[in-house]
């Protein structure tokens, strides 16, 4: 069954079709000052990105040609690498006539290391194709300083002798740094040693322990040797991104945004998922680039944006606010306002429901959630054992309260986010209990002295013995049962999924696999749920949720002939790092202060996660904080639109597959 259920929904992956936003019937006005593609998913993307190089190379192999490409690292490129891998496996894609050049590379930074991108490039793709060992090129973090300035300029010579970049892949970091040429880098920079921002620094936490161990350097091609490809891809994925692409593709050119410099690159091509297109003029406010196509949800989009705009609640809005605006054009489609922001005030009022598993003996018609059947079998799936109470903690406490059958499936161990220091104190207490109890073999008692000299000793870019990660794993089990507990489930109800593709011990994952989703397949035929509740959060820092998100997509998938399958809705939560848009909305759950605490009592059950954890992304606050801000944050813009005033909401979007 494993074999037949990933094949179908890889396929179905593959039917997916391209669509560019839909909303606006023609163009007035082009804010872009760099040519756009927006694909619905980063996958989607990845692939079209993947086919134009394979093209490519298969072009000047048919030449008898070499071909260069320019190639980048990070969690951006990691797809277009693993098609690339598929094509040379499954369709013959020899990499032979192909020489690469990699961006950058931490300074200093030993190959071996986790985190180097020399072992990203070979455990990404060069081990898995054909590519000439010779011709592969990475800057080297193992130079000596005073040698640096002359490895950088032999780095340019041999791309200049190579003939030049045919195609250079980009990501781009939230300073709007493209390779590390950070806000500063001029135009005609070449491949140097630079100091890397401290955004950037933040953001790389996630490879690293701690902020500590981030290297303050790296050798990186300048804007020049970008500048010199002859296509340029500048790909980049996820709401994290939105912000500096707006910036990069529409703002002036500047130093203070490097990729900027790209938009007077004559061949390139910005390819975008729809979350990182998002504060793109057509995306954001397509009524100011030209004639739309009014669906409801732009029509709510643009209401919730005049009323923020000019903050005003909604049914205060006049005919004035929207010709001022720029929504003349909706107002004539509507006929007057007033009835406009009353239909769109009743569509957000409908949103709110303090009974997220439907009220029992009521009129549903206007509610998010179906009435019947009054007691519904619910999964809660948590990518991490404590997204269940950092993203949804009301809204699971009101299930169990309002009697549902409340079922809480933990997707993966969790086991990298726990520091050695707290799997030292239990592989302490551990071997001093056995001790205490005289319950110890010699077996147990050398596990236990091997697992403590490791952790006393360990360099802190090591792998985890096996028994370390098991003892993390474990940590993070008990913190989570102890969290579902104190939110009322029974044992029974607690399940551990342990989904194989994170267990590499390294925030570096494995691809979905076939038993990724057979697990996630075989608990929801078991429990045939009426609700399932899924991180639809795309941006964590290691991409763990939207893996977590694609198996359970899968599993819909491959059980979609099964009669109670019909029934079961699908409502996606965000995590701790963004909220939906308003507009998107279609259930928000409030809470009372009281309701809000005991919240905070869920998330401080996960003892190994508080004040700072390994790999902590890029914000500074505590996981209940965060939480806590964003359930505020959306309660003030429900009251500030005009409606209930709460002192916080959790908040929901159906999947309709
Ligand atoms: C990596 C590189 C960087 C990244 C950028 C985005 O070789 O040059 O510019 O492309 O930092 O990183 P991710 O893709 O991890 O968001």
């Amino acid at each position: 069954m494993a074999k037949k259920i990933f094949n179908l929904y890889i396929s179905k992956m593959n039917q997916k079709e391209t669509t560019a936003p839909g909303y606006l019937k023609y163009e007035l006005k082009s804010f872009e000052k760099m040519p756009v593609k927006i694909w619905d998913d980063a996958l989607e993307a990845s692939r079209s990105v993947a086919r134009s190089i394979e093209l490519a190379i298969r072009q000047r192999q048919q030449e008898g040609e070499k071909i260069v490409l320019g190639l980048a690292t990070g969690s951006t490129p990691i797809r277009v690498y693993e098609e690339l891998v598929r094509l040379h496996k499954d369709e013959g894609l020899s990499f032979k006539n192909v020489i690469t050049f990699n961006l950058d590379e931490y300074y200093p930074m030993p190959r071996a290391a986790q985190q180097s991108y020399w072992r990203f490039m070979h455990e990404y793709l060069f081990d898995h194709v054909d590519i000439l060992p010779e011709n592969i090129h990475i800057p080297d973090g193992t130079v000596p300083l005073e040698k640096v300035a002359e490895f950088c300029e032999r780095y340019e010579k041999l791309i200049d002798l190579a003939g030049g970049i045919d195609i250079q892949v980009l990501g781009i970091g939230r300073t709007g740094h493209i390779g590390f040429n950070e806000p500063g880098a001029w135009e005609t920079s070449q491949t140097r040693m630079v100091r890397l921002d401290h955004l950037t620094r933040h953001d790389a936490i996630k490879d690293f322990h701690s902020e500590d161990d981030v290297p303050y350097r790296a050798i990186t091609m300048g804007v020049g040797s970008i500048f010199k490809a002859r296509t340029v891809y500048l790909m980049a994925w996820g709401t994290h991104k939105a912000k500096i692409i707006q910036q990069a593709v529409e703002g002036e050119i500047s130093h203070s945004v490097p990729a900027s410099f790209l938009q007077k690159h004559p061949n390139v091509k910005v390819v975008l998922d729809k979350s990182a297109a998002e504060e793109l003029t057509k995306m954001k406010s397509p009524w100011l680039a030209g004639t739309c196509n009014w669906s409801d949800d732009l029509i709510c989009k643009a209401v919730v944006w005049l009323a923020q705009q000019t903050r005003k609640p909604i049914l205060k809005l006049t005919d004035e606010d929207y010709n001022e605006h720029g929504l003349s054009e909706l107002i004539i489609e509507e006929a007057n306002s007033y009835e406009l922001n009353i239909r769109i005030f009743n569509r957000l009022q409908h949103t709110i429901s303090g009974w997220p598993g439907g009220k029992p003996h009521a009129d549903d018609t206007n509610r998010p959630e179906r009435a019947k059947p009054a007691k519904k079998r619910v999964i809660l799936f948590s990518p991490h054992p404590d997204d269940d109470v950092i993203s949804m903690g009301g809204t699971f406490q009101r299930l169990v309260d309002q009697g549902h059958e409340v079922h809480v499936a933990y997707q993966t161990s969790g086991n990298i986010a726990v520091h050695d220091w707290d799997a030292l104190r239990y592989a302490e207490f551990m071997l001093e209990f056995s001790e205490r109890h005289g319950s110890i073999s010699e077996e147990e008692r050398k596990m236990y002295e091997k697992v403590i000299r490791f952790l006393n000793s360990k360099d802190g870019s090591a792998d985890d013995i096996p028994e370390v990660r098991s003892i993390k794993g474990l940590i993070r089990r008990g913190e989570a049962r102890a969290g579902a507990r104190f939110t009322g489930l029974q044992d029974s109800q607690i399940h551990f999924l342990d989904m194989p593709f994170y267990e590499t011990g390294r925030s570096r994952k494995k691809p979905l696999g076939e038993d990724d989703i057979r697990i996630v397949a075989e608990l929801m035929e078991q429990v045939k749920p009426h609700q399932v509740y899924a991180a639809g959060d795309l941006a964590d820092p290691h991409g763990t949720h939207r893996v977590c998100l694609d198996a359970i997509f899968g599993a819909f998938h491959a059980l979609k002939d099964e009669p109670w399958i019909k029934d079961c809705w699908l409502w996606m939560y965000r995590g701790a790092w963004h909220e939906w848009a308003v507009h998107e909305i279609e259930m928000a759950v409030p809470m009372s202060p009281q309701q809000l605490r005991r919240k905070r009592q869920a998330i401080f059950m996960h003892q190994s996660q508080k004040d700072r954890p390994p790999f902590p992304g890029d914000d500074n606050r505590e996981f209940w904080q965060r939480a806590e801000d964003r359930n505020k944050e959306l309660a003030d813009t429900y009251r500030a639109l005009g409606l209930a005033e709460y002192e916080a909401m959790e908040a929901f979007v159906r999947w309709k597959g």
